[in-house]
């Protein structure tokens, strides 16, 4: 984070004008998942939210827009609903557009005035208030992909430069067997320059051996647990977990395509015969992965166990990345918009962990067996958004780790936790199995 916060708060925006000119004009009012709101909300919601935090909540600032500030305040995880049907009017794009670039510009203008607080106000202090707008930013980057993952092409139009597509050259299935041992979790909160706060405190953990898929499972592998009737057998299933499948009438992961018999494939932008992204790393629910590693006699890591293959070395080490000490960078792994789409699975050769496990971190979040909790000795730090995580400390959520297509570098950090429903398709997230030793 070498960068100041001016050049990173307006990389952070270049980024999100990229995202939403992804999408046709007209297509702002659509609301491609209908747990999410329409796209319009976002426009409206990462200005609102930064003004809310850094200018309001730090500066103590009178709003010029106070009923923006609140219709753009929050998203929604609504619980044991599938539908969520927006009822608000929302205002024309313009004023939305004027609203954000009103916002930037105060930001701007914020940064001195915070930093003068620095000695005396711990959210002044090394600019972490701006952290919080820059990394809830660029989360709702990744969140805007899965939704836009879901509107049809002809409302999109693709980046230019569009990467090419890989398709070859994906790692061998094999398994690697993983030596127990202490692992860290989270991080001491004047050790990193910026973390939320279920990344604190540290905590150590000890797991015991195991061996865990070398790659994260395919969607060739995935086929076949699908042709096997993966989605017709009860037993694979926990109860809640089939229940939810029955009731949504999933026979699929929703990446996927049903054609005349043939199995297709969606990306953002284009449509490929499953075969074509054979090697792409499958994506889909927890409860879909849980089924699949109980068909295959595994199970999934836990979030202890992601560290020890990722992070840990065999002669006792740990270090801040699965590669070892170097900032993420492109040979590493999928992650920070490189490719717009999965690539075959743990071809950044580059990116594989002290073990040798490929593609711990980019190409897809990978789902965990360890429910979303806190460390002991949580607290919630940041007084303006004291629900961060402890809104969703209710048994629902599963942790995810590393890092998709998607994922801004920034958040490529060991201690950070990511978290959803174990019933929520839309994710760029993967998986891998695990056996005991
Ligand atoms: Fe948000």
């Amino acid at each position: 984070m070498a960068d100041s916060i001016g050049d990173r708060l307006r990389a952070c925006w270049l980024r999100s004008d990229e995202i939403f000119d992804v999408v046709e004009p007209d297509a702002l009012f659509e609301q491609p998942i209908a747990l999410r709101q329409p796209l319009i909300f976002y426009l409206g919601h990462l200005p609102a939210f930064a003004w809310n935090q850094v200018c309001r909540g730090v500066l103590k600032m009178a709003s010029f827009r106070p009923e923006f500030d609140s219709l753009f305040e929050r998203g929604i995880d609504p619980m044991g609903v599938d539908e969520y049907e927006s009822s608000t009017e929302w205002p024309p794009v313009d004023e939305v557009v004027q609203y954000r670039d009103r916002v930037r510009e105060e930001l701007f203008d914020a940064i001195e005035p915070v930093a003068e607080r620095a000695d005396h106000d711990p959210l002044a202090e090394r600019g972490r208030i701006f952290e919080v707008a820059i990394e809830h930013e660029l989360m709702h980057q990744e969140t805007l992909q899965y939704i836009l993952q879901q509107l049809p092409f002809d409302h999109k139009r693709r980046p230019v430069p569009m990467p090419p597509y890989l398709f070859d050259g994906a790692t061998s299935p094999a398994t690697v067997a993983i030596g127990g041992g202490p692992v860290v979790l989270g991080a001491d909160f004047n050790a990193i320059p910026f973390g939320w706060d279920n990344e604190f405190p540290e905590l150590e953990v000890e797991v015991g051996d195991f061996v865990i898929d070398r790659a994260p499972v395919r969607n060739s592998e995935f086929e076949e647990f699908v042709e096997d009737g993966g989605y017709q057998r009860p037993e694979l299933w926990r109860d809640v977990d089939w229940l939810w499948r029955q009731r949504v009438g999933l026979y699929h992961p929703v990446f996927w395509s049903r054609d005349n018999g043939d199995w297709g494939y969606l990306a953002m932008f284009d449509s490929f015969a499953l075969d074509r992204v054979a090697d792409w790393p499958v994506y889909v629910s927890h409860a879909e992965a849980e089924a699949f590693c109980r068909w295959r006699g595994g199970r999934l890591a836990t979030e202890a166990e992601f560290h020890r293959a990722a992070y840990t070395t065999p002669d006792g080490g740990v270090r801040p990345y699965p590669w070892g000490d170097q900032r993420p960078a492109q040979r590493h792994g999928n992650f920070d918009f490189r490719h717009w789409a999965p690539t075959p699975v743990g071809c950044f050769a580059d990116g594989d962990s002290a073990w040798g496990v490929a593609e711990l971190v980019g190409n897809g979040w990978e789902w965990t067996a360890t429910v979303f909790e806190p460390y002991p000795g949580f607290s919630p730090y940041v007084p303006t958004y004291p629900g961060y995580s402890a809104d969703f400390f209710d048994g629902l959520h599963q942790v995810i780790l590393g890092a998709s297509w998607a994922t801004p570098t920034q958040l490529v950090r060991r201690s950070f936790r990511n978290w959803f429903q174990r019933h929520y398709p839309f994710l760029f997230a993967k998986f891998r199995c695990v056996h005991d030793a």
